[in-house]
């Protein structure tokens, strides 16, 4: 059972990193083609003027049964830091949240969710670069 987890958790993080900005992967017999404004959303594939800080912003997901981590490794600062997390639904409802300050060690976020969700938007937003987001499901 703790190996299945531990697949699990790697795979999540890994799709959540694979996944582009312009094509969300076909899961189950859902598609869905999310084309993200440019120099508003960032992505992986898709970092704009950002394309240098890809990895110190693009938030990292791990899934864990119900348990969805978010974490930008970026330093946190007082000039310089992660404001803010968000967990979001297709629909845009907003199923978890979390504000930082800078005297907060790290960026990192965890939410409790329930079900199958085979989309989900994670946002990560940097005071002075912009926001993030990776799709991913549950
Ligand atoms: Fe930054």
């Amino acid at each position: 059972m703790k190996d299945r987890r531990a697949f699990l958790k790697t795979s999540m993080v890994v799709a959540a990193g694979a996944i582009t900005s312009g094509v969300a992967p076909a899961m189950g017999t859902m598609a869905h083609k999310v084309m993200f404004p440019k120099g508003i959303i960032y992505t992986k594939e898709e970092p704009g003027r950002w394309a240098k800080k890809v990895g110190s912003h693009l938030p990292m997901v791990t899934v864990d049964g119900g348990k969805v981590t978010i974490e930008t490794r970026h330093p946190m600062t007082e000039r310089h830091y992660i404001v803010r997390h968000t967990l979001v639904s297709p629909d845009g409802t907003v199923l978890g949240e979390k504000t930082f300050y800078p005297t907060d060690k790290r960026a990192i976020s965890e939410f409790e969710i329930s079900g199958h969700h085979p989309l989900l938007y994670a946002t990560s937003f940097c005071n002075k670069h912009d926001l993030w987001v990776v799709q991913f499901s549950v």
